[in-house]
């Protein structure tokens, strides 16, 4: 192999610059040919794809976002799309791919694996949703976001003894939540897996209102209903003061932590290993804390799952 291309796609994570760092650094130093794909796969469909060297990567690893772009490409949903993503990487001469991104990249990925292009993937997303691996590049650091925001938001529902219902992002799926909930100390952490008894957490905000605690925080997942009915339903039952405050996008940004950065490293080093010997249709994982790879097809095909006793958990430790 002499020629491969790196892209990122879907949603931004903090860490993919130091994912990308890893991936040309790596592959250059086994004299690799590296090409950067720009703004994603609608970039590359517009053929903006070019080499790129050592230096395109000086001074990012501490960046949030990513260098090269990215965006949501409709086009790769449909089969005249993804066989024009075929042919552009086939004409630009890239053998192998490596794609840093979310589950959606993972469809993209084994599409393109598919046309004989050795493909790996690299999970990035804040989410921490993909089958497969324990953690996704840029989630620790989401988590640290939301947790500072949250302690912050603290000061406020306990000044004016408020509730608080503070909607965490993770799509359809509750593992940011659930580990925001559980570092925040939250009294309630309602995910889309897991079905809520709305009574009892409305007695249970009573009873811990009236044993003396003035702030009371429901860390609320994206994906779990409506946040802003919640809020208010939750007011009309209880009668305390209960403000809404969606985290959204500051979750996304930010200088990647030292989690994050260093599972980057190690995964961007993973996926050039795996092409230099031959291996595709890989993405790479973290399980029990040891970097491998298993097959697309069988990370499309699997069900991450939540830890509901971790739920229960963290309830308990609260109230
Ligand atoms: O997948 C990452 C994520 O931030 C989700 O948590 C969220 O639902 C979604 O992306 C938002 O996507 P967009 O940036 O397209 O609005």
């Amino acid at each position: 192999m002499k020629r491969i291309g790196v892209i990122t796609s879907g949603g931004d994570a903090p860490g993919m610059n130091a994912a990308i760092r890893a991936v040309v650094r790596e592959a250059i130093a086994h004299k690799l040919e590296v090409y950067g794909i720009h703004r994603g796969y609608k970039g590359l469909l517009d053929g903006e794809i070019g080499q790129i060297d050592r230096s395109f990567v000086s001074g990012i690893i501490n960046k949030g976002g990513t260098v090269l772009r990215t965006g949501r490409c409709p086009e790769t949903r449909t089969h005249e799309g993804m066989a024009r993503v075929v042919e552009m990487l086939k004409r630009r001469g890239i053998e192998g791919l490596v794609i840093i991104g979310g589950d959606g990249s993972l469809a993209a990925g084994s599409k393109i694996a598919k046309a004989g292009i050795a493909v790996v993937c690299i999970p990035g997303s804040i989410d921490n949703d993909i089958y497969g691996t324990d953690e996704t590049i840029g989630f620790d650091t989401a988590l640290d976001t939301a947790v500072e925001a949250i302690d912050k938001i603290r000061d406020t529902a306990d000044s004016h003894e408020r509730v608080f219902v503070v909607e965490v992002m993770g799509r359809e799926h509750g593992f940011l939540a659930l580990a925001v909930g559980m570092a925040a100390g939250a009294e309630f952490t309602i995910v889309p897996e897991v079905k809520f008894n709305f009574e009892k957490i409305c007695k249970e905000l009573v009873r811990a209102h009236e044993v003396g605690k003035r702030s009371l925080i429901i860390v609320f997942a994206e994906g779990a209903g409506n946040a802003r009915d919640f809020a208010e339903r939750i007011e009309k039952c209880t009668g305390y003061e209960t403000r809404l405050s969606s985290l959204g996008y500051i979750q996304r940004g930010g200088s990647p932590s030292g989690i994050s950065r260093i599972l980057a490293g190690q995964f961007g080093a993973h996926a050039i290993k795996l092409l230099l010997t031959g291996k595709k249709g890989r993405l790479v994982v973290k399980s029990r804390g040891v970097i491998s790879d298993i097959a697309i097809a069988d990370a499309m095909r699997g069900k991450k799952k939540l830890d509901a006793s971790m739920l229960a958990l963290a309830h308990r430790l609260a109230t």
